[in-house]
């Protein structure tokens, strides 16, 4: 009997793409034995960077890297970084850090004790230049904030607070964007090519893995900041992660999501009246 090849490329007789299938195999897989959960991403970024370190491995289909992963954890940790993309900076994007200032931290001011949660931290650029933010408006002494990513190599960097010197003069181009109002250089002390922050900064800081597609609420928070991260999650994703934010948030209590992020769908936006549209800064009403 003649064996149809069909599948092996391609669209099979059963209708999926070979390459949707094997991508969809190999994150299954990942999930299953390493409890990291992609599955949930958006699929055109996925792929690209599976393709790419398909390709790294000297391999030639995301199968022969699915063998791989799951028999070598040293292909693993390569894969995990390219999937979760760290790129970051202080006062990224420095109107959204004016918009906190102005608008969000008055309102905190009426709180006692603050929790701030910062999910998808990454290497803790994000949680230095709030907590800086938070120094220069009185706030920090009575804040903590929970700095959270999903890869722990990233976190190890954040826990050392230290930066890279050669960033300084666009951090501190950005800080005063910010709304900054001290010399920035008063935050780090420069040795051998990197800038060592304040160690006082990270007194109220609290770096800690925590993965949003997988693991539950941890706290009440009274801010949540969480950017450039559900951008790269596909449609339900980004709904559980909107769902765990309402879980965790105090009445009353703000999400910052910047200009890139969506507050969607529509019955997850009614809960929220927006203090800043452009800047994505909400405080919740419902
Ligand atoms: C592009 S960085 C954004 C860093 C920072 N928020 C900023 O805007 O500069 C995205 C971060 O989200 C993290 N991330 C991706 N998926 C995640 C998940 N499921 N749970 C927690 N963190 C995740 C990545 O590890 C990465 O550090």
């Amino acid at each position: 009997m003649a064996v149809s090849l069909a599948g092996t490329e391609g669209v099979g007789p059963h209708g999926q793409d070979l390459e949707e299938l094997e991508l969809e195999l190999l994150l299954e897989a990942i999930y299953r034995r390493y409890g990291f959960d992609f599955r949930g991403y958006a699929t055109a970024s996925l792929r690209r960077r599976v393709w790419r370190r398909t390709h790294l491995e000297s391999l030639t289909t995301i199968t022969a890297l699915h063998e791989r992963v799951l028999h070598d954890e040293a292909v693993l940790d390569r894969l995990l970084k390219d999937l979760s993309i760290n790129v970051t900076e202080m006062f990224r994007d420095p109107s959204f850090h004016l918009a906190l200032r102005e608008r969000a931290f008055p309102l905190l001011r009426t709180y006692p004790f603050l929790r701030i949660w910062n999910a998808g931290c990454s290497t803790g650029e994000e949680a230095y230049s709030l907590a800086i933010a938070l120094h220069e408006t009185g706030l920090l002494e009575r804040a903590r904030i929970y700095a959270t990513d999903m890869n722990e190599s990233a976190l190890a960097q954040a826990r050392g607070g230290a930066f890279a010197l050669e960033r300084m003069q666009d951090y501190t181009v950005n800080y005063q964007r910010a709304g900054g109002e001290r010399s920035f250089s008063e935050y780090y002390a420069a040795r051998g090519g990197a800038a060592f922050f304040d160690p006082e900064l990270a007194r109220n800081i609290v770096f800690a893995q925590h993965n949003l597609a997988t693991d539950r609420s941890f706290n009440e928070f009274h801010l949540i900041v969480c950017r450039n991260v559900m951008i790269y999650f596909g449609r339900e994703l980004q709904r559980h992660v909107h769902e765990l934010f309402l879980d965790s948030l105090a009445p009353l209590g703000l999400l910052a999501l910047g200009r890139k992020e969506a507050i969607a769908p529509a019955e997850i936006a009614a809960r929220y009246e927006a203090l800043d549209a452009a800047e994505k800064l909400f405080r919740r009403s419902g």
